[in-house]
């Protein structure tokens, strides 16, 4: 096989123009073409970052392409990585890979019947914050993970995105929205989850777009926008994960893991970079001195000042993946463990009971240095 597969992306939305923008970061993939349902999208698109639009039947039958990026919205994952994967192409979703486990597992039986790979979002946890913490965690600096706590709050997406609609429908909420971040994180630190509860509700049946192009557009809500809920580790950790899109301001920090040596404070997991803060046993906390790491040097400029944004990270390690025959690491079978605890996650907030979670996977392999600038370009 090529050193490099050629990439096709279905979804000419927001976030697509964050993987035309950093994808050429990285070794082995090359963005050819781009598709929407709405053809205009894709040429716009496709003309800002020089590459061609295709009908999305003619992206799934081209012989250039070996992987198919999945960008559209949550309620349409499904039926579109059924089709690249049916058209024999390798399949990288965006976050969450289904709304519901009986479809991932299709997805699952579909690649395996197949022979063809298929990965999922989010990368944010390969980044050089969360990789430190995971260097961290695994030279036993803070002992056993015991407890932690995990917090992803604010007013909502109604206030930036152009569309925000799929926000507010089932699929999106921030459990699926946001929790697959914070999920992802948790495995990568502590491994797979066992079961879980949860109470779930929604503060306002309605929400008004204060985004343009919209602005004053009144939305229903129809899945929750608030939930509490605890996760239970394999390893025998208890968290409690709070996302809600109904809270004007708090204090709580992003994440807090509590190990038996002592405590680890982490950055949002939404992002690559940031602070991680330690207290050893009976010490004050202190940040912990950055690391060289390519995924956490600030490279974006945002109203808050520079950040470090290496989205499509996740994407090139599974095309190099692929390429040298190892794991995935934004892999399917832990993406259908994600979608599995978020989806229990939304039943216990209705049936008011614990779940016991049916998937399981292994932390993905740590991505060190090393392994970081081996995805780049120039190393
Ligand atoms: N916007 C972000 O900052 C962001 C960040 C991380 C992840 N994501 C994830 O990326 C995905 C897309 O988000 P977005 O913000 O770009 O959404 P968006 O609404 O801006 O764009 C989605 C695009 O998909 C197209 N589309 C919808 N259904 C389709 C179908 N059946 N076939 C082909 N095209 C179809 C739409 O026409 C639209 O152009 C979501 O899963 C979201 O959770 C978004």
């Amino acid at each position: 096989m090529a050193r490099t597969l050629g990439i096709g992306i279905i979804g000419a939305g927001n976030i697509s123009s964050t993987y035309l923008k950093l994808a050429p970061l990285f070794k082995g993939i090359k963005i050819r073409a781009i598709a929407d349902i709405n053809s205009s999208a894709a040429s716009a698109r496709a003309s800002e970052y020089g590459i061609e639009a295709r009908t999305i039947d003619a992206l799934l039958a081209s012989d250039d392409i070996d992987l198919i990026v999945n960008l559209t919205v949550p309620d349409a994952h499904f039926d579109v990585s059924k089709r690249i994967l049916g058209a024999g192409k390798h399949l990288y979703s965006e976050k969450p890979l289904t709304l519901s486990l009986k479809d991932g597992l299709e997805l699952q039986k579909l690649a395996e019947r197949k022979g063809l790979k298929a990965g999922c979002a989010p990368d944010t946890y390969l980044g050089g914050a969360h990789q430190l913490a995971r260097k961290l965690v695994d030279e036993g600096e803070v002992g056993t993970i015991t407890s932690g706590t995990a917090h992803v709050m604010s007013h909502g997406m109604e206030h930036w995105h152009p569309n925000p609609d799929f926000f507010f429908r089932p699929g999106g909420g921030p459990i699926l929205d946001l929790g697959p971040y914070y999920i992802a994180n948790l495995v990568n630190l502590i491994g797979p989850v066992r079961r879980v509860a949860a109470l779930t509700s929604m503060a306002t049946p309605t929400r008004t777009i204060s985004s343009l192009p919209r602005k004053g557009e009144t939305i229903a809500v129809t899945t929750p926008t608030t939930i509490q809920a605890l996760l239970e580790f394999e390893s025998g950790a208890s968290i409690t994960l709070s996302a809600s899109w109904d809270v004007w301001a708090h204090h709580h920090p992003n994440m807090e893991l509590y190990g038996t040596d002592g405590s680890l404070f982490l950055p949002d997991p939404n992002f690559f970079g940031g602070e991680v803060k330690l207290a050893k046993a009976g010490k004050k906390v202190k940040p912990v001195k950055a690391w060289a790491h390519p995924f956490g040097i600030p490279n974006q400029k945002h109203a808050t000042g520079m950040m470090a944004n290496y989205r499509t990270a996740g994407l090139a390690d599974m095309a190099a993946a692929i390429l040298e025959g190892r794991d995935i690491r934004c892999s399917l079978e832990r993406a259908l463990h994600g979608v599995d605890v978020m989806v229990s996650i939304l039943r216990s907030g209705e049936e008011r009971k614990f779940i016991d979670i049916k998937t399981r996977c292994s932390r993905p392999e740590a991505l060190g240095i090393r392994e970081a600038k081996s995805l780049l370009k120039k190393s």
